[in-house]
């Protein structure tokens, strides 16, 4: 038994017995002279966008939910219907369409959001929001409260549900009073416990005129809670508006003002991000074009920024602005991305565009996005830079033009935006949010950003989604992906699978540049989207399990991939299950369905008879079969005498209406479970293999680009071997891939700083899996080394905040590498090896030289 010692105290756990036979067995041999790709130091970053409370009650350390009284403010053109909000009406600039009218976005109902009156009863006391004498005009909004009799009045902060509150320490007061309405009294401010008894107060001297007064205290509790509530108390009569309530920790992240909450960002600093992705996501093109990010309301003084009501369903207040994540940017060492809008509203949402003479303007806001970072300190938004604190540059590298965009107004726009920075930015990289395969629309292109929200067998399957795809004048950075699709609140099985889709990353890094899971943040108290890396609340924070994935391929990327061969017990995939054909709200025509089996044998279809509809309408005539609506989802059985294993279909199609393309179903066992070649799906905009597994539907990776014409007749063509799948349309290959079931991965490189080879696996099986790993070309491996292993019981352990530790990464120390060694790695794991050796370079003509 190798032995094992501890070098994070807190567990000694059971693994790497080196028990040879345990579970399945594999060899895996490493060649460390077989160098591959550099692994780019862009590989891991973060992306961070204001999505539950990500920023406003998260990373930014403002402790005053709806500061600025701003929170209810109705975006611009949009209406409040029956406490809902509705989008204003206009075209979505690829389809005409107006938005449907079922399209209602979330919105508190609370008059004022966060804030509560308290009054003695009878005193008629009252609390409203005022707009007629702004603080500033970009903040309209105050918080008026009125006290017509002699009496004591409390209005209350609830916090981002709680105030944390620590003994001792201090936290900084700002808050604007405008003695509007001659009130006559004490004003008296308060840090209330959960239980009612107070932790500190200050009074404050409300004036006398109507010219706002602004007020500077500093508050020390003299007891800890992370319930608190803010009170201000007004004992008197009289009138009062106030404005830009504010409390700050006194310490935060770099001890910044308007800073971050320290707990947040050392967990983001943690991940050693190389770079950072901000604002969004979907807030960077709206709901609509006018509630985009503006990034010139973010800077400046916090008082005067508006803040913007979101597509996730509350105001921010922008404190957490572009100045601020530059900022964090630097002093974490993350490189910066910046996104910009291209006159375009969230196609996912309304979809609406700006006129193209006024494209000019966002190129123009863009350029001065980049100024502001990059500029020498004279020019009109580097004056600004410096104006704010910061007088040399900050490190931005990359710009986005756009999120989710795609289609010929974006295409085209890109390119005019490419050219203006380019031109003036040589050095910048820029960034595309068009999907694989879609990058020639472009006339240059750095970088594409596909999205990727998925199931845990889409990256399972995909791992390879990189290994076969077309090199060329452009790069992949994956801005957003995640396991989002039956792993409850984001557990250990989605980690792995993640896992598994960066091992297949991280071996084609000369394509795949640069990573960030998404999304960052949730306050577990108001939360719109589920799982995220991170949870938290008003004093706690916890990664998931899929933080720590990300933590372990940051912290072990190596500086290039070595090759590796990876010999496991092959799990053959049997494909047998009849074929159907159908249309995803869309008219298609099927006709000269032929089968060819693996003998040679074939089977033609008679396309009048021997059919079962499931769902839709369908006819033949002149030998084509029919689908049609009213369901969405169209299909049609061919009810064969027996199932097909491994075969060739070939047919011809033609879609006659609709949205999409063809649905084409094999290896069905049942209506539920079998296989479907979706052609032009996704909007008419890929093409992929994807499982039928009970109600899901999980894409086997890759898929491509593909739009399906209407009124043409294709020939498709589908060869099934084994479990691999080859899709060709009219004779050209279009895709391939393979339905795995076998769910272990693995990355190799070397780490030049250190020394090391560093081998990451995942084995997301129930079954321990014993491995002999054989190093060729090394002199000297140390037997001590490190292993790290992220693993749990179950695959469907999650971590809480409650339960924080659940799925946590262990650190050992291993004595047992060598040349040739056996490990077993732990069921449902992400193992790290960190083994020290020097490389042996195979004799060749030129190391012969340089070692005489
Ligand atoms: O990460 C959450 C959202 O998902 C992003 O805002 C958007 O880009 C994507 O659809």
């Amino acid at each position: 038994m190798k032995k094992i010692l501890t070098i994070l105290s807190v567990v000694l756990t059971a693994c790497a017995t080196g028990n040879p036979g345990e579970g399945d067995t594999g060899r895996i041999q490493i060649d460390l002279a077989e160098r591959g790709h550099a692994v780019p130091e862009s590989m891991y970053g973060i992306f961070f966008e204001e999505i539950n409370h990500a920023g406003d009650g998260g990373l930014y350390a403002e402790l005053i939910q709806n500061r600025g009284f701003e929170d209810s403010t109705v975006p611009e053109g949009y209406r409040l219907e029956g406490g809902e909000l509705r989008p204003p009406a206009l075209p979505n600039h690829l389809t005409g369409a107006l938005p449907s009218p079922d399209m209602k976005l979330r919105w508190n109902t609370a008059e004022i959001p966060a804030w509560t009156l308290q009054q003695t009863a009878g005193s008629g006391a009252s609390m409203y929001l005022n707009r007629e004498y702004p603080l500033d005009p970009a903040t309209p909004t105050a918080l008026c409260v009125a006290l017509p009799t002699q009496s004591r009045t409390t209005v209350t902060n609830s916090g981002y549900w709680g105030i944390h509150i620590e003994k001792g320490k201090n936290y900084r007061l700002v808050l604007y009073t405008s003695n509007i309405g001659r009130f006559k009294g004490d004003v008296t401010v308060r840090l209330i416990s959960e239980n009612g008894s107070e932790l500190c107060s200050h009074r404050i001297d409300a004036g006398t005129g109507k010219a706002w007064k602004r007020h500077d205290a500093t508050l020390t509790p003299t007891d800890s809670d992370s319930r608190a509530r803010f009170v201000i108390e007004l004992d008197g009569q009289g009138t009062l508006l106030l404005d830009y309530v504010s409390l700050f920790p006194q310490e935060t992240f770099r001890n910044r003002e308007n800073g971050l909450r320290r707990d947040v960002a050392e967990t983001l600093e943690a991940l050693h991000p190389a770079f950072i992705r901000w604002p969004g996501g979907g807030i960077v093109e709206g709901i609509t074009l006018s509630n985009r990010v503006k990034w010139k309301e973010t800077i400046g003084d916090p008082v005067k920024r508006p803040g913007q009501y979101n597509l996730w369903g509350y105001r921010s207040t922008y404190g957490f602005g572009y100045h601020e994540f530059l900022q964090f940017c630097e002093d974490i060492g993350a490189d910066a991305m910046f996104v910009c809008n291209a006159g375009l509203g969230g196609q996912a949402a309304v979809g609406d565009a700006c006129p193209e003479e006024e494209l000019d303007l966002f190129i123009a806001d863009a350029l001065d996005a980049i100024d502001y970072a990059l500029g020498d300190g004279t020019t009109d938004w580097s004056r600004r830079r410096v104006e704010n604190g910061h007088p040399g540059p900050f490190p931005l590298k990359y710009v986005e033009i756009g999120n989710e965009n795609w289609g010929p107004v974006y295409e085209k726009r890109y390119d005019r935006f490419y050219k203006a920075i380019k031109t003036k930015y040589p050095q910048l990289t820029i960034i595309s949010t068009l999907g694989f395969g879609e990058q020639h629309r472009h006339e240059k292109v750095d970088l594409i950003d596909p999205h990727m929200y998925v199931s845990p067998e889409f990256f399972f399957e995909g791992a390879r989604m990189f290994d076969g795809m077309e090199r060329g004048q452009y790069g992949i950075y994956v801005g957003e992906y995640a396991v989002t699709q039956n792993v409850g609140d984001g557990n250990l099985l989605g980690a792995l699978a993640e896992a598994a889709f960066l091992t297949g990353a991280e071996r084609n890094c000369d394509l795949v540049r640069m990573t960030s899971y998404a999304p960052l943040l949730t306050h577990v108290d108001d939360r719109a989207w589920s799982p995220t890396l991170i949870q938290l609340d008003a004093h706690r924070i916890t990664g998931r399990s899929s933080y720590y994935v990300q933590q372990l391929f940051a912290h072990n990327r190596p500086s290039y991939n070595v090759k590796n061969v990876f010999g496991q017990p092959s799990v053959s995939v049997e494909v047998r299950g009849r074929i159907a054909l159908g249309g995803w709200n869309t008219d298609n025509e099927y006709r000269d369905l032929k089968i060819t089996l693996a003998d040679g044998r074939t089977v033609e279809a008679d396309m009048s008879q021997g059919w079962k509809p499931q769902s839709g309408t369908w006819t033949t005539s002149d030998g084509s079969l029919k689908g049609s609506g009213p369901d969405v989802v169209r299909r049609n059985l061919w009810n064969t005498a027996e199932p097909f294993g491994d075969c060739t279909i070939t047919l011809k199609a033609r879609k006659t209406a609709g949205a999409e393309g063809f649905l084409v179903y094999f290896g069905m066992q049942d209506e539920q479970h079998g296989y479907v070649l979706n052609i032009g799906g996704w909007n008419n905009r890929s093409t992929a293999f994807q499982r039928v597994s009970d109600n899901d539907t999980p894409i086997i990776a890759n898929y491509t680009a593909q739009q399906i014409e209407t009124g043409r007749w294709y020939d498709i063509r589908i060869d099934i071997e084994g479990g691999h799948f080859t899709y060709y349309l009219d004779g050209k290959k279009s895709l391939e891939v393979y339905a795995d079931t076998t769910r272990r991965f693995i990355a190799t490189g070397y780490d030049d700083r250190t020394g090391e080879l560093i081998v990451k696996f995942v084995n997301a099986a129930p079954d321990r899996f014993s491995a002999t790993i054989d190093l060729a070309h090394v002199s000297n491996v140390e037997r001590l080394g490190r292993v790290v292993t992220l693993s749990s019981q179950n695959p469907t352990d999650e971590n809480s905040l409650d339960d924080p530790r659940k799925v946590f990464p262990v650190e050992n120390c291993y004595d047992g590498f060598a040349e040739k060694f056996n490990y077993v790695f732990e069921p449902w794991s992400l193992t790290v090896l960190r083994i020290r050796t020097k490389i042996k370079q195979p004799f060749t003509p030129e190391n012969n030289k340089t070692q005489q």
